[in-house]
């Protein structure tokens, strides 16, 4: 009987029974491959559960995950606390920024913590993981490294070696026999993770699958997986910066959206205790444009510096670019300053830039974004001592945002004389001593309080 095969979209996953030249689930053209319907493995791989059955609610004991804390305090705090036993976590990033680097020092923490740790690489020799490993000056007496990108094979090796942490490095250079398709593709890539998923569950045993991805998130793989795991960290920002943000966007153990923040150096990925003084390091004290935010990334409040260039355009049209921020909330805020304050921003280029590379989704970050637009359309500088948060409406009013008094007290911390922020955040919470706090209720208010 001939095999039945099916087109999968190598970027959504979509699955179609005939080729079609633009996949009808995420837009992208040219990406539907043949693959070999998965049908009969997804069958096996079922049978291998164990029975469950019904369970009463109130007879189910509580008890919060144990987890093992790994020494390095930035990659726990993504992670929610620590390593939970029989998890299956995936960690993506962009080729070259440094993935393999954070998951050989988690080895190293792991493995001085008396845990034997299996680090199986399908793209990098044992020598050349050696050669990193000096770099990082890794000790590690019970770390074991495998060369193959055969999941059956690894299976076995991990039998054997009944290991109590396994890293995969990467989850699109290991393929199972049981598919016909080519490592990589979205069945190989979707397999592996199922498989894993099912060996982290069985054995109690935390499971981190490296996934690269491109600038687009495109290539089979972990956009994907994203239900599949228990958590999902991907490296944020560029490798150009020293630094680098992880960010848990999906986390079944803890909370998501928290960032860990690190700095590339000589011997790996250290953690950085105080992000606010790294990302505003560099920030030129009474440039017109530039804004500190106060945002929250997780549970942390972090002070980042916004950066906007507003000039008039030599073009037909004029251009808009944001980096950090969500373009379309910028377009939003224009529209808005726009109608409501009679700002005359159609001729006018718009750039903005996060500095430092981190990505700042929450609406916190408005009252900023107006900000910065209006000092460089102005060509003013503010306040240089003023920090910033709020959510700004379509009317111009300034509204409340969660967590007012940590972000208060971070900027009072990092040196700040005043911020600005919405007054239905006040009273604040707890009060903080040392900072002067003017409440906004709407953006027109704002623009008197910022400039020098
Ligand atoms: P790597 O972990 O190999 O990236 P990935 O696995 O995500 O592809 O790290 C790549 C970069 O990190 C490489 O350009 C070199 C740099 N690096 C350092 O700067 N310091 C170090 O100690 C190490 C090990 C790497
Ligand atoms: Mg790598």
């Amino acid at each position: 009987m001939k095999d039945k095969t099916h087109y999968a979209c190598q970027e959504c996953g979509h699955l179609s029974p005939k080729w079609l030249g633009r996949c009808p689930g995420c837009g992208a053209w040219n990406s539907l491959a043949e693959e070999r319907a998965p049908s009969e493995t997804r069958a096996a791989a079922d049978l291998r559960l164990p029975l469950t059955h019904p369970k009463l609610y109130r007879e189910i004991p509580f008890d919060d995950f144990v987890r093992h804390p790994t020494a390095n305090a930035e990659f726990d705090r993504v992670l929610g606390g620590g390593v939970v036993p029989g998890s299956l976590v995936l960690l993506g990033g962009e080729p070259g920024i440094g993935k393999s680097t954070l998951l050989l020092q988690i080895a190293e923490q792991l493995s001085q913590a008396g845990k034997k740790v299996l680090y199986i690489s399908g793209e990098e020799s044992d020598r050349q993981i050696k050669m990193r490993g000096e770099r990082l000056g890794i000790q590690a007496q019970r770390l074991y490294l495998l060369s193959e990108t055969c999941l059956e094979r690894i299976f076995e090796e991990c039998a054997n070696l009944l290991p109590d942490a396994v890293i995969v490095d990467s989850v699109q250079t290991i393929y199972s026999l049981k598919l016909d398709s080519a490592p990589g593709t979205i069945s190989q890539v979707r397999e592996v993770a199922a498989q894993f998923l099912l060996f982290a569950k069985g054995h109690t045993v935390p499971v981190f699958l490296i996934g690269h991805i491109t600038k687009e998130g495109a290539i089979a793989g972990p956009k994907a997986l994203e239900h599949i795991v228990d958590a999902v960290l991907y490296f944020e920002g560029e490798r150009h910066h020293n630094h680098r943000v992880v960010r848990a966007v999906k986390n079944r153990f803890g909370a998501a959206n928290e960032v860990g923040v690190f700095e590339m150096t000589e011997a790996g990925l250290q953690g950085v205790e105080n992000p606010s003084r790294l990302f505003l390091a560099e920030r030129p004290v009474g440039s017109a444009g530039s804004v500190v935010l106060c945002c929250l990334e997780g549970s942390r409040p972090i002070l980042v510096e916004l950066q906007a260039l507003v000039g008039a355009t030599p073009y037909a049209t004029a251009k808009r670019m944001a980096t950090g921020v969500d373009p379309n909330r910028v377009s939003l805020l224009m529209a808005m300053l726009e109608k409501r304050l009679g700002y005359h921003l159609v001729g006018n280029d718009v750039f903005l830039n996060v500095a430092g590379g981190i990505t700042v989704e929450e609406p916190a970050a408005d009252l900023g974004i107006v900000a910065a637009i209006a000092s460089s359309l102005h060509n003013k500088p503010l306040h240089p001592y003023t920090a910033v948060f709020g959510e700004v409406g379509l009317s111009g009013e300034v509204r409340a945002v969660a967590q007012a008094h940590l972000r208060v007290r971070e900027a009072a911390h990092m040196g700040f004389q005043r911020c600005l922020l919405p007054a239905s955040n006040l009273p604040l919470q707890s009060p903080v001593t040392g900072i002067e706090v003017i409440g906004l209720r709407h953006v027109a208010e704002s623009l008197q309080h910022l400039f020098i």
